[in-house]
């Protein structure tokens, strides 16, 4: 059997650093190349630092560890995509490409590359979203993830590129931070709340979106990418849902571990944003097509969040 060899880009975002570390439990570590724009220091296998943007220096990474399958993590998220639309295009579109175009090229096995709640706009239902639902997009971010799905689609269908994808809600975990999103503040006040300190908010406090624990966005990447080709009907993406919730109740979630926990509103650009966006997700097809499940609701989540960043801010 063929060994696998993974290509991770953007190891160093939050997602790409816990999705490497579990790669690498499940592949041997030798065999999961994390990549990024900065330099990712020493880990437990092998490094590189890459501009996904150049693609002569992505061939020589996939040539030098002759890779076989490509995790394409590194984006522009949606806040920070707002602040220079066309850069966060040029970024996302073009390093989606050079993706692409070496998957073909080099007749890689399998591709992953994330789509995003960000997908959707006002004129999709906001609860329970369907899976095959309008998508006008407000933001470039959601804008450049409709056209990424689609062109992933297109390789499937005319090369047979094995790309697959998942719609990620916001994602919540201890092990990083995010970057640039409209659901960072979930993963921020737990921070907040571990410190002592008081929290303002961005988002007002009954804003529902859909978020997804950090082990179960894991598993979901994994089980999706492990499930046989012929079980996949979706090839834009697949719709993926865990849990949601507004700031008050997150707020409320903390305050049953923290009574003392104290949260404030003040909304800003990020508001429209996320009132553009669904408060829930139907994920029926991923349930159907591979049999995906989601673990943590959100007093699970909160217990095992505070219990890592205590540790985390104790040992610190
Ligand atoms: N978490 C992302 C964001 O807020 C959604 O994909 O931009």
């Amino acid at each position: 059997m063929k060994q696998d060899r993974i290509l991770v880009i953007g190891a160093g975002g939050q997602i790409g650093a816990v999705l490497t570390d579990a790669l690498r439990e499940v592949y041997q570590p030798d065999n999961v190349i994390a990549s990024d724009l900065r330099d990712l220091g020493p880990q437990n296998g092998p490094v590189e630092t890459l501009n996904a943007l150049d693609p002569f220096a992505l061939e020589e990474v996939v040539k030098k560890w002759k890779v076989n399958q490509i995790y394409h993590l590194a984006a522009i998220l949606s806040a920070t995509g707002e602040k220079d639309p066309m850069k966060a295009w040029d970024i996302n579109m073009r390093s989606l490409f050079n993706v692409l175009e070496i998957s073909r090229q080099r007749n890689l096995a399998k591709v992953y590359f994330p789509s995003s709640i960000a997908v959707f706009g006002r004129e999709a239902a906001h609860l329970n979203t369907p899976q095959y639902e309008v998508l006008i997009p407000e933001t470039v971010y959601g804008i450049s993830k409709v056209a990424g799905e689609n062109w992933a689609n297109y390789y499937y269908r005319r090369y047979g590129v094995d790309v697959r994808s998942l719609r990620y809600p916001g994602i919540i975990g201890y092990q990083s931070m995010p970057g640039g999103g409209t659901t960072d503040y979930a993963v921020d006040i737990y921070h907040y709340a571990v410190q002592s300190k008081p929290y303002e908010c961005f988002l007002s406090q009954d804003t529902s979106l859909p978020m997804l624990y950090m082990p179960d966005a894991i598993r979901a990447t994994l089980e999706l990418m492990e499930a046989p080709a012929s079980r996949l009907s979706v090839r834009t993406s697949y719709n993926l849902a865990g849990m949601s919730f507004t700031p008050a109740e997150v707020a409320a979630s903390i305050k049953k571990r923290m009574p003392n926990f104290k949260i404030t509103y003040k909304p800003d650009f990020r508001q429209a944003i996320a009132d553009s966006w669904p408060a829930s997700i139907d994920d029926s097809a991923a349930r159907h097509d591979w049999g995906w499940k989601p673990e943590f609701d959100l007093d699970a989540m909160t217990k095992d969040m505070l219990h890592h960043l205590e540790l985390q801010y104790q040992a610190a």
